[in-house]
């Protein structure tokens, strides 16, 4: 690492390590972002993306116009399944690849539920684990969470035939929490990496994608003040201590707009970047 030719992927892998030990320091256990990270967030996962909320999303609409009922996916980092489970109906088989069993567990169950016996689930990294290519391969609100974004993407690329796609936010979930954050911690969080750096590193592969910002409605509801300080808590990498509750149900209490039984952050929405691919055919490649 570190020539001219990968300097944003060595700089990726710095913004995310830092990041990553910056969590690891402010709550010991959470920093390695492992499989069991997400274990515990399965649920709580589910019900803030739950499938309906998806069926309007704008990655969605896009993965449905780049398939037919004879494609198949994979789902890279797919989680509790927001994007597999309803892109399952439209196509022919689904791939959901994630080393969290907790969210495989609750993919599976929802898949039960849904009637859907067209997704197959595989745990473990992406970068670790060994599928067949697909024609459509894509993965949503993972890589940013990834230090070695160029192996990652690089197989992504290489097990795509016809498309290739990442969904990431374009607006960090870190300049909402920035006034909590250093009202709390005293300093500014440890800045991860955004999707332009993620078009940087695409770029040194040799890959130009299609960007495309859109927005996303912001659905997240609290059904009590209590739920909301423990969202932001953990969201702030907060000690659970009755002194952190009493100030965060003070801010909150002030911040967060609607009734009681459905309190919303005031950002309506968010936006988020699609970006799209065509990998070239693997014969004429030139090596990544
Ligand atoms: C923010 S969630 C996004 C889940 C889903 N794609 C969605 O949009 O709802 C991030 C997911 O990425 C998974 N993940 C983290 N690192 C990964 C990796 N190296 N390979 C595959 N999945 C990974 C986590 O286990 C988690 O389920």
């Amino acid at each position: 690492m570190g020539s001219d030719g990968n300097l944003a992927s060595v700089r990726w892998h710095r913004l995310v390590t830092c990041r990553l030990e910056e969590t690891e320091r402010l709550s010991p256990g959470l920093g390695s972002l492992s499989g069991a990270f997400w274990d515990r967030r399965a649920e709580r996962h589910a019900a803030s993306t739950y499938v309906t909320h998806t069926a309007g999303d704008p990655f969605l609409r896009r993965l449905r116009r780049a398939t037919h009922s004879s494609s198949t996916a994979i789902d890279v980092g797919a989680g509790t399944g927001r994007f597999a489970l309803p892109l399952a109906a439209g196509v022919k088989e689904v791939t959901a690849v994630d080393p969290s069993a907790g969210m495989l567990d609750v993919l599976r169950r929802d898949a039960r539920r849904l009637g859907v016996r067209n997704v197959t689930t595989v745990r473990g990294s992406w970068e670790e684990t060994s599928t067949a290519v697909a024609d459509v391969v894509f993965s949503a609100f993972v890589l940013t969470l990834v230090p070695e974004a160029r192996r990652f993407l690089i197989k992504l690329d290489a097990a795509a035939r016809q498309h290739a796609f990442l969904y990431l936010g374009a607006y960090s979930g870190d300049a909402v929490l920035d006034p909590l954050w250093r009202h709390f911690h005293g300093a500014p969080r440890a800045p991860g990496p955004t999707y332009l750096d993620a078009l940087v590193v695409l770029r040194e592969l040799g890959i130009e994608p299609e960007v495309k910002v859109v927005e996303l409605i912001n659905r997240r509801r609290f059904a009590t003040l209590d739920q909301a300080i423990e969202h932001y808590r953990d969201a702030l990498l907060l000690a659970d201590l009755p002194c952190v509750r009493r100030e965060l149900e003070g801010l909150l209490g002030i911040w967060l707009l609607g009734r009681r039984g459905a309190l919303r952050s005031p950002l309506r929405t968010t936006p988020a970047a699609i970006i799209h691919w065509t990998p070239r055919p693997m014969s004429g490649r030139s090596p990544r």
